[in-house]
């Protein structure tokens, strides 16, 4: 496996002919990181695994500077799963200067966490159409548990026409239910119990959307009270703090009305002691 920045990506670039596949990450990487790069491995020739915490995509008062940096156990997890090159640029080289010419990320990015984030998906876009160009992979794959930022890239590459094809994974979970993420490293204990209302709200819309009778009405509006009612009263004892929860279009994240079919995502974000997580369902009306 070799590690290094721009130059030496150009020059390990150049020597391959195999097929390319990508798997960006801001590091800190957990099993669903290696899950996507062993998707990757089966996918293509050669895993590239990026690790850059990009500022752009971090707000003036989120945590960019206490993001976790574990490099020599991120190093081993990529080794682990067979990475072929981990392309670790140093801010001053991906950004010399703050980048003038950005991806808008347009009214896709606008929504959910783009609300609660503004310009958060700008920089997601810049940094991902950045780190498509340097390494120019055939396939990428990206985790289904940020589900708006992959979303979002699969619409950069159609219009941007990227020749690469995006391959998502289902959101990977812990034992205990919740979603496998960076920064539940911030969660204690206690508030890892407390986060565990987010998987049991979407666990209660699961089992309600399983009794909606095909082809009958109101189904969206059940599952999705489903949800809240759980995250509710998680709220009400003080648990968490509930920044949305929306049944939404998977293809273009505008809410289901009453008499929707089709492919939908229940969409949830909160905050835990401070730390902000998000997941999603995907469902079927
Ligand atoms: O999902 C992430 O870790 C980041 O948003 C990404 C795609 C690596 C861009 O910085």
């Amino acid at each position: 496996m070799e590690v290094g920045g721009i130059q030496a990506l150009r020059r390990w670039r150049a020597r391959q002919s195999g097929k390319v596949g990508l798997v960006p990450t801001m590091g800190a990487l957990h099993s669903g990181h290696q899950a996507l790069m062993t998707r990757a491995r089966a996918e293509s020739d050669l895993v590239v695994t990026s690790i850059f915490v990009n500022p752009l995509q971090f707000g003036a008062d989120e945590d960019f500077v206490q993001y976790p940096r574990p490099f020599a156990a991120d190093l081993e997890k990529c080794e682990e799963a067979g990475v072929d090159f981990v392309f670790a640029p140093a801010l001053g080289e991906m950004y010399p200067s703050a980048p003038e010419v950005r991806v808008r990320a347009g009214r896709m990015g606008a929504v959910f966490e783009g609300e609660a984030r503004p310009g958060h998906f700008d920089g997601v876009l810049t940094v991902v159409a950045k780190l498509f160009n340097l390494i120019a992979p055939d396939v990428t794959v990206f985790g289904l548990k940020d589900i708006q930022q992959f979303c979002l890239v699969k619409r950069m590459i159609a219009d941007l026409d990227f020749d690469i094809e995006i391959i998502g994974l289902p959101v990977v979970r812990d034992g205990d239910g919740l979603a496998m993420s960076s920064r539940n490293e911030y969660l204690t204990g206690a508030d890892r119990n407390r986060a565990l209302a987010i998987p049991r709200a979407l666990e209660a819309a699961a089992e309600v959307a399983a009794e909606v009778p095909s082809g009958g009405g109101g189904g969206p509006a059940a599952v999705e009270a489903a949800a809240r009612a759980v995250l509710d009263s998680a709220a009400e004892r003080g648990d968490l703090e509930v920044i949305y929860l929306s049944l939404v279009d998977s293809a273009d994240l505008r809410p289901c009305g009453p008499d929707f079919r089709g492919s939908a995502l229940l969409l949830v974000s909160a905050t835990v002691g401070g730390t902000h997580l998000i997941d999603n369902l995907p469902l079927e009306f």
